[in-house]
């Protein structure tokens, strides 16, 4: 069989092996998933500029982002419950990150835990924190971070309400996951996974169980989750969370040029211009569309990134040409991770990289430092 050749085939994989309500968990936007759909249509809209008879040898897709040398300007999103695609999958999405070069964010509500990660990985990870109503449990959170040596903390801003997702409810996905008669047909119809996963004792949120107050078991667990994210967080909370981190800071969830603005009031060190893979506001704009006008307002004075819709090397090669100095993704390793475990992390990479080096050079470029709007064709 030949290896997958793009992120596509790794999903119809991903979608075989994955049981039903975890994969319909990645593979979903809120309501009618219109700016979930969004993200992925409005790259299509973008046509590269086609050069010719330029000198295409010796490319180098090596950039920084965020301070840090990165192989490609692709780092891996933080994506909750990860470790239910495949047992144990942060470890293995955090290692394959590694070996390639890119920086790998965890999430607060991943399974495996910061220490977990950082018992099999010796380059520092990113950590995406979510802040609750907790604020000691924060606090040991970007402790737990520091101590790990994470470099760059990621605080995702627009999930402090839970947009609504139909196939969950219907899937009866809970936070954390609960097994209910329901799934085990999912479940049973997936013996690989089932394996993988008996071999493991990481199946709930590693982050929270035993550091969180009064959370030592599944049950304390779901009430605490349900009630965690504070809505009341606001730009004036951003100041503690800086002080307290003292690192490097990357705003996430930015689809607006005020709020843009008002990143860069804050000090943080870089935005990720984001909808959070079209999962909260259904009807808000794809995040490439909003990409141009956000680098044309803050561009000069702030670090600007962006995901969402991101399915191949041309995808990244597009960002990069309208001004962002990187991109994450997040359903590609995480199609990648349920196909095939690490090694399909890494072939998720390996296929991004491809397409963007050799669409780089057909369009005359040879670093991708020098990729800017010149790239993109009129239409
Ligand atoms: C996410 N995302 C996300 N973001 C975040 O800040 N913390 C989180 O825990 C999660 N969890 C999560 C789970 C799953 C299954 C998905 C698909 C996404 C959003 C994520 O970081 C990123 O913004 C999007 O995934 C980018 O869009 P693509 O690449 O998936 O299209």
């Amino acid at each position: 069989m030949t290896a997958p050749l793009t992120i596509a085939e790794l999903k119809k994989l991903a979608k075989r092996r994955v049981p039903k309500m975890f994969f319909e968990y990645a593979d979903s936007g809120s309501w009618t998933e219109s700016t979930y759909i969004a993200n992925e249509a409005d790259f299509k809209k973008i046509q590269l500029r086609q050069r010719v008879l330029v000198d295409m040898s010796n490319r180098s897709l090596e950039t920084r982002m965020v301070g840090q040398t990165v192989s490609m300007p692709v780092a891996l999103a933080p994506t909750g419950l990860t470790g239910m695609q495949h047992a144990d999958g942060e470890m293995l999405a955090a290692r394959a990150a590694e070996e390639f070069g890119i920086p790998f964010t965890l999430s607060t509500m991943s399974i495996c835990s910061i220490e977990d990660v950082a018992s099999v990985t010796k380059k520092p990870f990113w950590f995406q924190l979510y802040v609750m109503k907790d604020r000691d449990f924060v606090i040991d959170l970007i402790n737990r971070a520091k101590a790990a040596k994470c470099s760059a903390l990621v605080l995702t801003a627009d999930l402090q309400i839970l947009g609504q997702r139909h196939n969950d409810l219907r899937n009866g996905l809970t936070a954390p996951p609960k097994l209910i008669p329901k799934h085990m047909w999912q479940v049973a119809m997936r013996p690989r996974w089932c394996l993988d996963m008996m071999r493991t004792k990481r199946r709930s949120f590693g982050n929270v169980i035993g550091h969180a107050k009064n959370v030592t078991s599944l049950a304390s667990l779901a009430g605490w989750t349900h009630e965690q994210f504070d809505p009341k967080l606001s730009w004036s909370d951003v100041g503690w969370i800086k002080e307290h981190w003292g690192g490097p800071l990357i705003i996430k969830g930015i689809l607006d040029v005020e709020d843009a603005k008002a990143a860069v009031n804050t000090g943080a060190d870089a935005i990720i211009v984001s909808n959070h893979g079209g999962r909260q506001l259904d009807g808000a704009p794809s995040s490439i569309s909003m990409l141009p006008k956000i680098v044309d307002a803050v561009g000069d004075k702030i670090e600007v990134h962006v995901d969402g819709g991101i399915r191949s090397g041309q995808d990244v090669l597009k960002a990069v040409a309208l001004g962002a100095k990187g991109t994450f993704i997040g359903r590609p390793f995480l199609y990648g991770l349920g196909a095939m475990g690490k090694e399909g992390v890494t072939r998720a990479l390996e296929i991004i990289r491809n397409e963007l080096d050799l669409s780089m050079a057909l369009c005359g470029k040879r670093d991708i430092k020098s990729v800017d709007r010149e790239i993109i064709a009129e239409v």
